[in-house]
């Protein structure tokens, strides 16, 4: 039967670790340059219903180097743009592709899809979740620190789709995890709630963010207002402006501390240029390791 990636709660711990295991050994061996092509004959459709530049690109790519093809379908150009039921449209690209990467607005929408589709649906950003990013950045994570338990890990600023996946992956991997964010933009008190049910003690509110991030092994922050919430962006900039991360906030993390930011980023609004720019920031890599990452998930969900 086929299985869906909608989110990181559809994953067990062992599958965390094989993923890391496979996207380690994909990024060596291409570096080697040892081709792996297990996915030639096999076409994944990527139905993208909001702007992307990492996640696209790295998942066209990904299946390219695993030897299979990337069909992009900019969801205005297809019929749902004029109302064709996404129930009719998941039942006729089933019968033409082995996969979809679906990006879109509504989690339950994607959940609709999953359900009417033969074929495996990996979620490539819904208002809601952001899986396939924090299965990339843990794989950052441990490559430079070499684990993920025991190192305090800290997000700094909205509690938007990127903080749900992380309480989702905190929640499986009871992972040391501190959330910082203003009053009433704090992650859904659902998922919140959720997470501390499985992870107890190791999942944190500090709404200080001084105060959170003191003793940091990984400071995280994203953008203060999402796609789609642009309208709000004047009026959260006042808000999240003690939630900053500059030179200031990092110091009062651990001096190895490492900063991360999934990008697209706003200088000198959620993050100030010099620390995005200086010596702990791992935002690159955390956008090369999209490609590693989206081979070995691609491999594990379309089927040989
Ligand atoms: N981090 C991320 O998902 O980037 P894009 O929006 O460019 O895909
Ligand atoms: N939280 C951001 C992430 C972009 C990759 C957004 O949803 O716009």
């Amino acid at each position: 039967m086929k299985k869906d990636l909608l989110t990181l709660r559809d994953l067990s711990s062992d599958d965390f670790d094989s993923l890391f295991i496979r996207s380690f050994e994909l990024k060596k061996r291409l570096g080697l340059g040892i081709t792996d092509q297990p996915l030639q004959g096999k076409t994944i459709g990527l139905i993208f219903d909001k702007a992307s530049t990492r996640t696209r690109v790295s998942f066209e790519v990904a299946m390219i180097q695993l030897g299979g093809a990337p069909l992009f379908l900019s969801a205005k150009d297809t019929q749902l743009i004029r109302n064709e039921s996404v129930s009719d449209t998941a039942r006729a690209l089933s019968r033409y592709l082995d996969g979809l990467v679906v990006r879109t607005y509504s989690q339950d929408l994607l959940k609709e899809l999953a359900a009417e589709a033969s074929i495996p649906v990996i979620n490539g950003l819904t208002d809601l979740y952001h899986p396939c990013q924090v299965l990339s950045d843990l794989m950052t994570i441990l490559e430079k620190k070499e684990r993920v338990s025991e190192l305090k890990i800290v997000w700094v600023g909205d509690g938007n789709n990127v903080a749900h996946s992380w309480l989702n992956a905190s929640a499986i991997l009871g992972l040391n995890l501190v959330i910082s964010s203003p009053e009433g933009y704090l992650p859904q008190e659902r998922i919140l709630e959720l997470a501390k049910q499985d992870a107890g003690d190791s999942i944190r509110v500090v709404s200080d963010p001084k105060e959170a991030v003191r003793g940091a092994d990984v400071i995280y922050t994203d953008v203060w207002a999402s796609m789609g919430q642009e309208s709000e962006s004047a009026h959260r900039k006042k808000i999240f402006k003690p939630y900053q991360v500059d030179e200031a906030l990092i110091g009062l993390a651990k001096k190895d501390v490492i900063v991360m930011h999934c990008l697209p980023a706003h200088r000198d609004e959620e993050i100030t240029a010099d620390v995005l720019e200086g010596g702990h920031s791992v935002v690159w890599d955390q956008a090369e390791n999209k490609l590693h990452m989206h081979k070995a998930v691609l491999e594990k969900y379309i089927s040989h």
